[in-house]
């Protein structure tokens, strides 16, 4: 009988109390975020969506993959012809194959099956690679949000069903296997727009889906659920592309707190809703990656869209936003995907798209994402630390006025007692300064060099010039919020009516490079520190050490946080402690720590809260150095 009640409780998971769960905070002496696929810089090429919408077919694909070899971009990295919504006819019944819009595709009508393979093949043979657009649920974006679109898939409510939801397997083995993809983008409109009383599931167009994303609720959306699913899509690929090199890009808004786990499952992953061509619109989807350089690393990227270079704000009339619009995708280690009609290029555009000396800052082999080493409103500046040990630097102008920006010697942590020597990305001029340098800005405008002087830390670096080396595995974040410090730019789709854009970007709170959690001044028992990891307590940080022999920090409860609750903080060096520290308390000068870490390939930070209030803990200083 207390068997059979036992074995009752256990289906009811009334046992299930967290004392039994594994403490997420015990170090693993492993790299958690996502390494699979081919991605160890942000993928680079061309996308059908922003130059045409559904609109697409093989004859446009087809001519913008030439321009990239004619121009000689592709020489430049940019490989990947990607197809996006608008290529399905529809799901084959009954055997639920997928068919192509072969009318728009002819090389894909080979018989009965139609099939992307002389299509894929021909990309190939130019020595590009081929991507495909899906949707993680049974369909698609312009199914449910668009009106007008052009090329709706056909037939009976089973056949339109066209996206992965329940097909996972066999349309990545279509896509990987038969059709010989290279890259896929999973698009999210189905698990969020079809509730059973949406317009269009009433009226009997589709099959309603009960929401797991909620874009205004991330209580309300089911994270697990929708992790769950893209984990599988990510398996699926695994198994079906072989030892081929593969892309998989989440397209998932910034909603479900894909900040926390996108870089655990796909290459990259798209922190905002759609960029238009317009320039405050590429400034909200530009603030959605700012803060999250930690998230970021080779594997997995911040995706904040397409590029919209060449269209509304950034043609050709406009070509200081159009450059700053790629300098700062580039700085941020942003996916380069070209969204513009390569037929119509013009030579201006084209030094824009091959700029190859902000291609390389993009491409750079360390992958660290440039770190806001100043803020406001109204200027910003980026610091981004390249594989060499010098610095990419971007000093930003956001306003539409002209305006003048200090840049210093302490923004790139080079020594301002040295020559610092600037050679700009754009005019190809070079000057030098020391300590600091004004710099005169038009409208809009991004200056974007190459700094090199006399580094701070002569031996080492800091944990916040490696932001790709450093994976917040668990972040403190216990609730997930939206960023409220996001611009808020109208949507095209609802203008001005309503009461407008509300923050909806999961963030929040989460680890930042060179400042506290939230944004906030980085400071210890009234201390300030220009350099460091912001991390709320119960968080465990993976450091991967390229080779150095020692750990240091100045470790403290930041003064951003409250009076109660202590941190005990611990180095870890592969599994084993190295170290740990008191628990520390509010307004106690940050004590430091040190450990040997040689031989280690990773260094765990932890920062446990002592006596259950959560406070944010401070690593300043975080350095790995010889
Ligand atoms: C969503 C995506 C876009 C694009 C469209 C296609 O809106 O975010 O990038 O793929 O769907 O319908």
């Amino acid at each position: 009988m207390i068997r059979r009640l036992l074995l009752a409780g256990a289906a009811l998971g009334l046992f299930a109390t967290p004392a039994l769960a594994a403490d997420p905070l015990a170090a693993t002496g492993r790299w958690s975020a996502n390494t699979d696929g081919s991605a160890p810089t942000p993928p680079m090429g061309w996308n059908s969506w922003n130059a045409f919408n559904s609109d697409v077919d093989e004859e446009k694909v087809l001519a913008s993959a030439q321009a990239l070899l004619d121009t000689g971009l592709v020489k430049l990295g940019y490989r990947y012809v990607n197809i996006d919504d608008g290529w399905w006819l529809k799901r084959r019944q009954p055997d639920g194959r997928m068919l192509i819009r072969t009318d728009h595709f002819p090389s894909a009508a080979t018989g009965r099956d139609p099939s992307f393979r002389p299509f894929t093949d021909r990309l190939h043979a130019m020595g590009l690679k081929a991507g495909i657009y899906s949707d993680i649920g049974r369909n698609s974006c312009g199914q449910i949000y668009t009106p007008d679109f052009k090329n709706q898939p056909e037939g009976t409510v089973a056949e339109r069903e066209i996206g992965l939801y329940g097909h996972i397997d066999q349309d990545i083995a279509l896509y990987f296997r038969d059709w010989n993809f290279d890259f896929i983008k999973v698009d999210a409109c189905g698990i969020r727009g079809l509730p059973a009383d949406a317009p269009r599931v009433r009226s009997g167009l589709y099959r309603a889906l009960p929401p797991l994303v909620d874009m205004q609720s991330l209580g309300g959306s089911d994270v697990a659920g929708i992790r769950g699913l893209y984990q599988q899509v990510g398996g699926a690929i695994r198994r079906y592309a072989g030892d081929r090199p593969y892309v998989f890009s989440l397209c998932l808004w910034g909603a479900g707190d894909v900040r926390a786990w996108g870089k655990d499952v796909g290459n990259s992953s798209r922190t905002s809703d759609d960029i238009q061509p317009i320039w405050t619109r590429m400034l909200t989807n530009f603030d959605t990656v700012t803060h999250r350089a930690l998230y970021a690393h080779p594997g997995s990227w911040n995706d904040p869209d397409m590029l919209f270079v060449g269209t509304g704000d950034f043609d050709t009339a406009h070509p200081v936003e159009a450059r700053s619009h790629f300098s700062l995708w580039a700085m941020l280690n942003a996916p380069l995907i070209i969204g513009y009609d390569l037929r119509k290029l013009t030579p201006e555009l084209l030094t824009i798209f091959g700029n190859a000396d902000l291609v390389a800052l993009n491409q750079d082999a360390a992958g660290n994402q440039a770190v806001l080493a100043y803020d406001s409103d109204d200027v910003q500046i980026f610091a981004k630390t390249l594989a060499d040990g010098s610095k990419g630097v971007a000093i930003f102008n956001r306003t539409a006025a002209p305006t003048k920006a200090v840049l210093t010697a302490d923004h790139l942590k080079l020594l301002p007692s040295a020559d610092v020597r600037l050679h700009d990305l754009w005019s190809k001029a070079d000057s030098r300064f020391r300590g600091e340098t004004t710099l005169t800005l038009a409208p809009h405008e991004t200056r974007v060099f190459r700094a090199s002087g006399t580094r701070r830390l002569a031996n080492g670096l800091y944990l916040s010039e490696q932001t790709g080396r450093v994976n917040p595995a668990v972040d403190g974040v216990a609730t997930p919020q939206a960023d409220p410090t996001i611009h808020h730019s109208p949507t095209p789709w609802g203008g001005t009516r309503g009461t407008g854009d509300h923050p909806q970007y999961g963030g929040w709170g989460g680890a930042e490079a060179d400042r506290a959690p939230y944004g906030k001044l980085m400071r210890v028992a009234g201390r300030e520190y220009d350099t460091g990891i912001g991390i709320l307590a119960n968080s465990r940080l993976e450091v991967r050490n390229q080779g150095f022999t020692r750990f240091s920090a100045q470790v403290g409860v930041n003064d951003s946080g409250q009076k109660a609750g202590k941190i005990t903080f611990e180095i870890w060096g592969d599994g084993q402690l190295l170290g740990r520290s008191p628990a520390m308390a509010f307004g106690t000068p940050a004590a430091p720590m040190q450990a040997d870490v040689r031989g280690v390939a990773i260094v765990e930070l932890v920062a446990r809260a002592s006596d259950g209030a959560i406070q944010p803990a401070t690593w300043a200083e975080a350095a790995l150095s010889r």
